[in-house]
């Protein structure tokens, strides 16, 4: 194993003998709310890797280039060495969350258009909501990086939507991260897993995310399990 780069609430980040690659190592912790609720979920961080290296190589196959090199194993993926942008991109098909409590809306209204967000990567402040005025004057990144994150994520949007539909599962919104690699190219980073997207089941509306650990509705594991299984998965 290599060094320890970066420790993160859900995952570890190490070097490998390629100064480019990094290896992601998932861990089995819950986090809610800026890491107040916390909690151990055995087997969380194996689904999130498989379910994150199934959505990474689908975008792969529909030409969304992505951080992901690898599934090494149970817990662990070779990813590029990027720098992430600061910023936090989530996209909204339906109400839901802080934008339904933000706004007074009732959750599960589906909107007319993909509505995306951005939300500044600060724990001390609380990953505040961020307008795109205030990125250019705080100089948090470039616009054409804004006008790139925004193009693929609603690219991602659109795949995702439609596969998940196939699969019964309503794509309610989620958060996707980006980074930079050495060239300067606007990779997609991160994760995208139950842990970072809401999913409901399209025919009961049951939530398979992780708002069964922020709201206790329990069977959290088990929410996983089925987005895998959805997925083909075991
Ligand atoms: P929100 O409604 O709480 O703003 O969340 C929007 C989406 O972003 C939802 O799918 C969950 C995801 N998310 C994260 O991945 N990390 C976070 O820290 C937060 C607050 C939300």
């Amino acid at each position: 194993m290599g060094d320890l780069v970066y420790e993160g609430k859900a995952k570890k980040l190490f070097t490998t003998k390629d100064p480019n690659v990094l290896l992601v190592q998932y861990k089995d912790d819950a986090t809610a709310f800026n890491g107040e609720k916390k909690e151990i979920i055995e087997g969380k961080g194996a689904l999130n890797n498989k379910i994150t290296s199934y959505f990474f190589e689908l975008l792969a196959e529909k030409s969304v280039p992505s951080h992901f090199l690898e599934r090494l194993s149970t817990l662990e993926q070779l990813v590029k060495r990027v720098t992430i942008v600061p910023l936090e991109v989530v996209v909204r098909n339906v109400t839901a969350g802080s934008f339904a409590k933000r706004l007074g809306l009732q959750e599960g209204r589906p909107l007319p258009f993909p509505i995306v967000e951005f939300y500044y990567k600060d724990d001390s402040l609380g990953d505040p909501l961020i307008l795109e005025d205030h990125i250019y004057a705080l100089e948090i990144t470039s616009k054409e990086v804004v006008v790139e994150m925004k193009e693929q994520a609603l690219k991602i949007n659109d795949i995702l939507y439609e596969h998940m539909e196939q699969h019964g599962i309503r794509l309610v919104d989620f958060k996707l991260e980006f980074g930079l690699d050495h060239a300067g190219q606007v990779l997609l980073a991160d994760e995208i897993s139950p842990d970072t997207c809401r999913f409901w089941d399209l025919q009961s509306g049951d939530k398979l995310d992780k708002d069964r650990f922020r709201r206790n509705l329990g069977n959290v594991l088990e929410a996983y399990q089925e987005i895998e299984k959805r997925l083909g998965g075991q």
